[in-house]
């Protein structure tokens, strides 16, 4: 005996309907992330090109790798997260990368919307010294995040990428291009999981 054509139909929707349902909740979403950096001498610029390496090791992603000085408002409002490098200027951020923070406000008016709000962020910074700065340069970065209520996260060391590039250790070494791939893969899948969520 055949089921009434109504039934068939029924069936065929509900089994395509699930289907998508389930692949709609499996599925990575599509992660656009900002690797913004200040470099001189290039010790940054080559850890920011792998912190993009990272991001991109997760499907679904894109990556926009710009100097700070370069970064415009759609750059940043249009990214899900932003991971900004600074080369260690005496123990702190470089200036032109807190400039670039106070453009968020002077240039791109960040409030009082709070417009980076829950975009993830994250930190790398390279520095002469092993021990000048590298931590603090790292927590002024993620300070500023936390200020505009982004979600920061860590990632290759307790508080981001660094890497050493003086004396007894010059330039930048594969174990710091490694720590700075391994930021770039966890703010990725981070920042999946948060866009996931609020999708629901
Ligand atoms: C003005 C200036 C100040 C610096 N101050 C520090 C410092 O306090 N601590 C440190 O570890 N390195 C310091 N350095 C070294 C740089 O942080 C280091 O060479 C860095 O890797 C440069 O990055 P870049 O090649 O991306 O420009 C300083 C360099 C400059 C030019």
């Amino acid at each position: 005996m055949r089921p009434p054509i109504g039934l068939v139909v029924l069936a065929i929707t509900v089994v395509v309907l699930g289907g998508r349902v389930e692949a709609a909740e499996t599925a990575t979403p599509s992660v656009k992330v900002l690797v913004a950096y200040h470099s001189t001498t290039g010790n940054t610029e080559k850890m920011a090109e792998a912190v993009g390496e990272g991001v991109k090791s997760v499907p679904g992603t894109r990556v926009v790798l710009k100097r700070v000085g370069l970064v415009t408002a759609d750059d940043l409002f249009s990214s899900d997260a932003v991971v900004v490098g600074s080369p260690v200027y005496w123990s702190n951020m470089a200036g032109e990368v807190k400039t670039f923070f106070d453009n968020w406000q002077l240039k791109f008016g960040v409030f009082p919307e709070f417009k980076m709000r829950n975009k993830v962020g994250a930190a790398f910074a390279t520095g002469g010294q092993i021990a000048s700065g590298k931590e603090v340069t790292m927590l002024t970065i993620l300070a500023a995040m936390l200020g505009n209520q982004m979600i920061v996260v860590s990632g290759g060391g307790a508080f981001g990428a660094s890497a050493t590039t003086e004396g007894e250790s010059p330039g930048i070494d594969q174990n710091e291009l490694a720590a700075a791939r391994a930021l770039g893969r966890r703010v990725a899948e981070v920042t999946a999981v948060v866009k996931r969520g609020m999708a629901r």
